[in-house]
């Protein structure tokens, strides 16, 4: 879900829906806001997308109210109607509450309120919380009163809350679920995350768990839990607003795929050294003395970049490495000691499995690195060793350039240790960064040549109901990604596998109705992907190779090659996916889907 909120001299509206869209990405089931102003609380929530809110509010209600909340809702409790929609007022309709996040004691407390005579409107956890405090009310300020009611709650939350009887002040609280304040002149504001305010201003608090804040139009108070007063300044960002609009491109999507050259030109500046430092990646060398493990844990896209990742270590520094799934990984820890290195990859920071997961893993005395975009979110704030993966926010809930920048980042990474544990010659360590830096004129050339190309393709598959991927070694994730791709925003069945399993079981699904698409690169594997693509063939199964294209072997096996320019085998994957990104978004694209939006997805997952 996503909340904002607003208090100043000018009307709270427009500032708002703006910030309602900028946070659409985290959620988009439903919407609505609260505003306090001349009549008292009013409130318009509506079912769907926010267009569906930006219309009622056309209709009936222009408040020129100067403070107001809103929120965006991705739905964990109660289905995405209306009267489950945010903000959730108590029982005199004067004091509103919008949250993100889960109130585990839910139930508890519903029945306990509903004992005292409380009657509620919807099914969601949230409700509790205004009629909460609501009976804490009684005689206290409005601080106290939250506080009261926070102290009740269990679970990870952020929650803000407006009154028509405090109309010159909100309430906001921080408990395991994303919340920065920002400062202006003369107004302040609130939202889940910057993009809803980077556009007012740069100098942000990100309020830490336990804290809340108490927002005026002057200033900003934190306190913790017990009520007592902290001292917390707010530091300025160094964000580009561009980041946050589509520059002249379709959706976000397609914008970020073309922005990956320059992420990764961006990555690599000045994190190649000479002979004696190869890498620089600003990581002190303690961090990886005496390692015997690593283990990488990730959610979605960036598990799939773990998995490259995996494959990268182990095979130039020889550690061994797991990579596990962070929702997983928190409730079955593997035996853990001061020796071992878990990495979380997150490009959000945000994502409640992996906060958890390592914060879990943190408490058994491992070290931590986390490799993530977003410098200045949780998982950056909290952990002292982070690489920046420099790919900046992305808007498209679809993982593109965050991919390919958390890519480089294991790279980067794995020549590092490469180089600590001497397992490779400073040759090959100097080959494979001076390739690294090729690959930026590599995307390009894919972007220019295969656009129009894969246009055209798409058409082909307008009534295409399942595609499978395949792929070996290090490219095997990258069918699991260009699968994964293909279901997050066409809706189309696909599943990627390892071209060698296809005969286990999966080749029993093929016909001439379901395409493969393999990756198939010179290098190991070459000759036995072609095969296993062979194999496909005879079932009648259309094929699409991912391949080089003035290789005969390979012009024999496909219909339709995607071409890649070869490159070492182990560069390969950075190329290999951004064909497989341009087919899954032109699929899309032509059947009229929402690329950037697609149904039941959120960009920042920060519910368990
Ligand atoms: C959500 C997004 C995916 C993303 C996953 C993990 O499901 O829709 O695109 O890969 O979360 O997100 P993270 O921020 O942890 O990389």
């Amino acid at each position: 879900c996503g909340i904002v909120g607003y208090i100043g001299e000018r009307a709270a509206l427009p500032f708002l829906v703006d910030g309602l869209k900028r946070l659409e990405y985290r959620g988009y089931d439903s919407a609505g806001i609260a505003t306090v102003g001349g009549s008292g609380l009013e409130l318009v929530r509506a079912k769907g997308k926010l267009h569906n809110l930006e219309q009622k509010l056309e209709g009936a209600y222009r408040t020129t109210a100067t403070i107001g909340i809103g929120h965006t809702r991705w739905a964990t409790h109660g289905k995405p109607e209306e009267h489950n929609a945010h903000p959730h007022t108590d029982a005199s309709g004067r004091l509103a509450v919008i949250q993100n996040g889960i109130i585990e004691n839910y139930s508890e407390l519903r029945t306990a309120l509903k004992e005292r005579g409380c009657l509620f409107k919807s099914e969601t956890d949230t409700e509790v919380i205004p009629h909460l405090i609501a009976c804490h009310l009684d005689g206290r300020t409005l601080l106290e009163a939250v506080l009261a009611a926070v102290r009740e709650l269990k679970g990870a939350y952020a929650i803000a809350v407006l009154s028509a009887d405090f109309p010159d002040e909100m309430i906001v609280v921080r408990q395991q679920a994303p919340l920065v304040v920002g400062y202006g002149d003369g107004e302040n504001y609130f939202a889940s995350d910057v993009p809803a305010i980077v556009s007012h201003t740069t100098r942000v608090l990100t309020l830490q768990d336990g804290e809340c804040a108490r927002i005026t139009r002057t200033g900003v108070e934190v306190y913790d839990f017990t009520g007592h007063k902290l001292r917390r300044s707010p530091r300025t960002l160094n964000w580009n607003p561009s980041l946050v609009e589509k520059r002249g491109f379709r959706h976000f999507m397609l914008k970020e795929i073309h922005e990956q050259p320059g992420v990764i030109r961006d990555s690599l500046e000045d994190r190649i050294g000479d002979r004696g430092s190869p890498v620089r990646l600003g990581l002190p060398t303690d961090l990886f003395a005496g390692l015997e493990r690593i283990y990488i844990i990730a959610c979605g896209t960036s598990w799939h970049a773990s998995l490259v990742g995996k494959y990268l270590i182990e095979s130039l520094s020889g550690l061994p490495t797991e990579v596990n799934y962070a929702s997983e990984f928190r409730y079955n820890l593997p035996p853990l000691s001061d020796r071992i290195l878990v990495i979380g990859v997150t490009q959000s920071g945000e994502t409640a499995d992996t906060i958890e997961a390592l914060k879990v893993a943190h408490q058994q005395g491992v070290r931590i690195l986390g490799i993530t975009n977003r410098p200045e979110s949780s998982l950056g704030q909290k952990y002292e060793h982070i690489i920046d993966t420099r790919a900046g926010l992305e808007i498209g809930v679809a993982a593109t350039k965050t991919f390919t920048s958390q890519l480089i980042a294991f790279y980067l990474l794995a020549l590092q240790l490469a180089h600590l544990r001497d397992t490779q010659t400073p040759e090959r360590i100097h080959e494979i960064l001076t390739g690294l830096q090729q690959l930026p004129t590599h995307i390009e050339n894919i972007l220019d040549t295969q656009e129009r190309y894969i246009t055209e393709l798409a058409r082909e598959f307008d009534a295409t109901r399942d595609f499978i991927f395949v792929g070996r070694g290090l490219n095997y994730p990258i069918a699991l990604e260009g699968a994964l791709k293909l279901k997050e925003i066409s809706y189309i069945h696909a599943e990627g596998y390892p071209a060698g399993e296809m005969k286990h079981g999966p080749i029993a699904l093929l016909d001439a109705a379901v395409p493969v698409v393999a990756i198939a690169v010179p290098g190991k594997v070459y000759e036995k992907v072609l095969s296993n693509a062979q194999e496909a063939k005879a079932r009648d199964a259309r094929l699409i190779g991912v391949a080089p294209l003035d290789d005969p072997a390979a012009v024999e096996t496909f219909d339709q090659i995607l071409p890649v320019p070869v490159v070492d085998e182990l560069l390969s994957p950075i190329l290999t996916v951004v064909p497989l990104q341009l087919l899954a978004y032109h699929i899309a694209a032509r059947r009229g889907l929402d690329v950037d939006q697609p149904r039941n997805l959120a960009k920042s997952v920060t519910v368990e």
